[in-house]
Parts: C-alpha cells; structure tokens; sequence
C-alpha cells in the first residue's frame, strides 16, 4: 500500500535509509560479524574471477559490485549484459563463480545464462528481493536484498540494496581471504543510511532543479568519470523511463569523441563531481560543455563542492558514495515525470519483470 504517498516510486526512494538499516541487521551477527551462508564464503574464496550476469538498473548495481569485489576483496571481475552474454561468451577462468543480480528473481535473459553455466557445471549465486524467484531456486546460492516489495516499474530501492549487499559481499571475502581493511561497512552503512535520510528531507530542492532543467526540454545528458559514470548511467536510464526524455549517461571524457555534438544552448548536462581523483577534469568537461550552451547542473559532494553546484551531498565513505548520489537522480527524474505528467509508477511499454526473452 503507498499509504499516504501519491506514487509507490515516491515512497520507495523514501524507504531507502530503512532499507539500509534494514540490511545491516540482516546480514550482521551477535558479534558484529558478517552473517553469510558459509557455502557462500566458500565459493567466493573459492573462485578466480566472478562474472556477474544483469540487465538494466541490476546491470548498473552490478558495474559498482565489480568495483567493490576488485577494490574490496582483490577479486576479478567481469559484468555482463545478460542478453548479449551468449553472444560474447567469455573466455572463462579455471574456476568461475557466476553471481545473477535481480530484483525481481524472473528475468528470463538471466535464466537463459544460468541455464547454459549450470550446464558447463558453474556455480551460481543470486542477488534478489524474491528468494523464492526462479532465479534463487535455480542457483547454488541466494544472497536476499531485504527490500520490501518493490511496486514501481523503475527500480530506486533495490539498486541501493543491490550495492550495499554487493559491498557487504566484498568485505565478508576481503576478511575470508585475510585482506585488511580500514573500515567496517555495516558502520559505513548506517553513514549512508543518514545521509539519505539528510537527501529525502530535501526534496523541494530536487523537484525545483526537475521544474527548471527538464520541465520541456527533449533530452538531457547525464556524465561523471569512474563510478559517478556508472551512477550517470542509471540517473539516465530512470530519467528516461518515466518522464520520456531521451537521457544518455557519458563518460566525461568521452564527450568530445563524438556527443559534445548534440550540445546546443540549454540542452541540460547533469554533472556528478564526488570524486577527488576526478573533480578537476569533470569540471573541466562540465565547462567544455558550457561553452556550447549547455544548462550545466552539478551535483558534488561535501568538501568537493565549487560556488554555483546546484547539490552538494553529505560526505561518506568514498566506495560508499554511490549508493547516496543516486538519490538525487532518482527524485530528479520523480519529479520531472511528474511535471511532465507522465505515469509515474506505470510508464508506458514497461513491465515490472521481463519474463520474456
Ligand atoms: C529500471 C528497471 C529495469 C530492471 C531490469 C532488471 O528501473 O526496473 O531496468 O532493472 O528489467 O530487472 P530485475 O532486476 O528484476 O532482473
């Protein structure tokens, strides 16, 4: 039931925090420990290289798992597509571990590829917020989301819960595996879950950025380097799916290869700057964009922010970063399908879950 909310996708962003702390005690023991299926562990310590299997938002949390499971564990990495992965079939390692990241458990792109890596005898963990799905039954492994039914056709929630499970999976490995971190993620966790909250409360800013950038125009751009280009991809695709606005997510440097072209004055650039590393040379992109017109809106993070950031998000722990800058994007795109009404929870030619190939 959405209760007193006017859309389910409204009150989804809003359960974000609750999910968070949800999570943490879920998956955290009376000892403060990771609580993981051993078998798990296993197959994670087990393995040379995970390739994670996904499509669309789960596709966007996975490109962030791989940054946790690399940075994190010293895991390799692959994410694929799941409906191109049988036309690219890798080159597979000695010893694969497969992990499927879905929401809804019933994507049949992923079944497809389980089915065929079950056949070549590889485990298979899955990600999801139905355990009793298709998916989980079929894997080796569940791993749950612990987000609550998730009613809207764009997915806000789940991405979330999708990263903060991932990281959580890295760190259990890290710690299998003897790697030391300097951190303690279900602490990180509850900073994020703040931080969010800190966002949700300020929603009046984000319906005032959707009224003035995107309340007629037909496209906007949404870029950021490393992994703000990941979180740019996923504030496209929500953008676009909702509101109809044709929403691209570029890398910042990737820009003058080719897509600085369509800059014309007032076409809208979403900018993430949360990254020191890359805060100058986002910027620089930001201004190269600029000086072709475009309406630039900047959304950095705290103690990176510059005058004229039209959002400055509250500071947590770098890796954690993405799982709080998504929020903006996702009321952002709220509201700009709002304006433009469009049908929120229920946009046209989408489904919940695609049980077709
Ligand atoms: C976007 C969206 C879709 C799903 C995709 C995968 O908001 O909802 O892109 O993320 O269809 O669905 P699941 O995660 O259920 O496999």
């Amino acid at each position: 039931e959405k209760g007193t909310y006017p859309h389910f996708m409204l009150k989804e962003i809003d359960e974000q925090p609750f999910v968070m702390r949800k999570i943490i005690q879920e998956y955290q023991d009376d000892n403060d420990d990771i609580k993981l299926d051993k078998d798990i562990r296993k197959a994670m310590k087990k393995c040379d290289r995970v390739y994670i299997i996904a499509a669309g938002t789960s596709y966007h949390a996975g490109l962030i798992g791989k940054e946790f499971l690399e940075k994190i564990a010293e895991v390799p990495t692959e994410v694929h597509v799941a409906s191109e992965f049988s036309y690219n079939f890798p080159l597979l390692s000695e010893n694969p571990l497969f992990v499927f990241i879905s929401q809804s458990g019933e994507t049949a792109d992923l079944r497809s590829v389980l089915v065929e890596t079950k056949k070549l005898g590889h485990p298979a963990l899955t990600i999801t917020n139905v355990p009793g799905s298709t998916l989980s039954r079929e894997a080796n492994y569940t791993m749950h989301l612990h987000a609550g039914p998730e009613i809207a056709v764009a997915s806000t929630k789940a991405y979330t819960a999708q990263m903060a499970v991932l990281a959580i999976l890295a760190v259990d490995t890290a710690r299998a595996k003897g790697i030391e971190l300097d951190f303690d993620p279900m602490q990180e966790l509850g900073i994020v879950s703040n931080a969010m909250e800190a966002l949700c409360d300020q929603k009046e800013v984000f319906d005032q950025i959707a009224r003035d950038y995107l309340s007629t125009t037909r496209n906007c751009f949404f870029i950021g380097r490393g992994s703000d280009y990941y979180v740019g991809l996923e504030g496209a695709l929500k953008l676009k799916e909702i509101s109809y606005i044709q929403a691209e997510g570029f890398a910042g440097g990737e820009l003058k290869h080719g897509t600085i072209a369509l800059i014309e004055d007032g076409t809208p650039v979403i900018a993430l700057a949360t990254q020191e590393h890359v805060n100058g040379s986002i910027r620089s992109n930001v201004q190269e964009v600029v000086t072709r017109g475009a309406n630039d809106c900047i959304i950095s993070l705290e103690g990176l922010d510059r005058e004229g950031d039209a959002f400055v998000i509250p500071k947590v722990h770098r890796l954690f970063t993405p799982l709080v800058s998504v929020l903006p994007l996702q009321l952002i795109s709220y509201y700009a399908a709002l304006h433009r009404d469009c049908d929120v929870d229920k946009p046209r030619n989408l489904a919940k879950s695609v049980t077709v190939e």
